[in-house]
């Protein structure tokens, strides 16, 4: 098992983002994770990547205890995310971007930046490596995210909502970026509104309502399955 999450809480003062969930994930798997908004989605991949500590849980990544480690000791173990609205350095240049996450494993500046290029011709943004992050716009930023995500040569990608917002031709070309980020054998859970984008990637998807995991199957499974329609339309629709 690469990943091991049970009962998982974060609680908020009385408020529970995630109440209670649950994953299990194997290598070189490709999951999607899905659910109306404010469902805990975000959280819980807060509470995976070491970026908030769970309430209540326990994580096991790669067989070691990672439940209240900080997002670097989880980032060495292999474990890369972007977030839902990308963060950048925006007084850097893409190529900077990318070596901020390169240094994990290439100390040298040479090699960083080596394995930074390495990494820009493979998301497609070798043509803008020299310019300073503040060129790009709304895709460009979340490439750029993904790139400095992989450039910590990671066992394990979470993308939180890495389609979103895009214009239809980019989204194309992101579905074939995390298709071929998966065939280099990288195992990925993603966040996805768009159920296209989830039908296209996963044949595993788990269902997230009000902080658990309401439905899992294949996204057919899950889209047919009464409790996850009432969890998006609301309970009136369906009574
Ligand atoms: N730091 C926080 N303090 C208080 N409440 C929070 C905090 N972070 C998230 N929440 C609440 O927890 C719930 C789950 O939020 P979360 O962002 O995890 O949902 P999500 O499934 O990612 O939603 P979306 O699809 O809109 O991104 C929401 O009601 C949100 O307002
Ligand atoms: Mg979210």
């Amino acid at each position: 098992m690469l990943l091991e999450a049970r009962g998982i809480v974060k609680a908020f003062g009385a408020f529970h983002a995630v109440a209670g969930a649950d994953l299990l994930l194997e290598e070189s798997e490709l999951i999607g994770l899905i659910g109306p908004n404010g469902a805990g989605k975000s959280t819980f991949f807060n509470c995976l990547s070491g970026d908030a500590r769970p309430t209540a849980g326990t994580i096991r990544f790669r067989g070691t205890e990672v439940t209240a480690l900080p997002p670097a000791a989880h980032a060495r173990l292999g474990l890369a995310r972007t977030f839902q609205v990308p963060i950048v350095f925006d007084t850097m240049t893409v190529r900077e971007n990318v070596m901020v996450g390169a240094f994990l494993r290439h100390p040298h500046r040479r090699a960083a930046a080596a394995k930074a290029d390495e990494v820009l011709a493979f998301t497609g943004l070798a043509e803008q490596a020299n310019l300073p992050a503040t060129a790009l716009g709304t895709p460009g930023r979340k490439r750029l995210e993904i790139a400095r995500a992989l450039a910590t040569e990671p066992v394990l990608l979470l993308l939180d909502e890495a389609l979103a917002g895009l214009p239809s031709a980019e989204v194309e070309a992101a579905i074939d970026l995390v298709r071929r980020i998966h065939e280099s054998g990288v195992t990925l859970i993603v966040v996805e509104h768009i159920m296209e984008v989830i039908h296209r990637l996963t044949r595993r998807v788990l269902v997230f309502h009000q902080g658990r995991v309401i439905a899992e199957g294949t996204p057919a499974e899950v889209t047919a399955d009464p409790a996850v329609i009432t969890a998006y339309l609301g309970r009136r629709a369906h009574k």
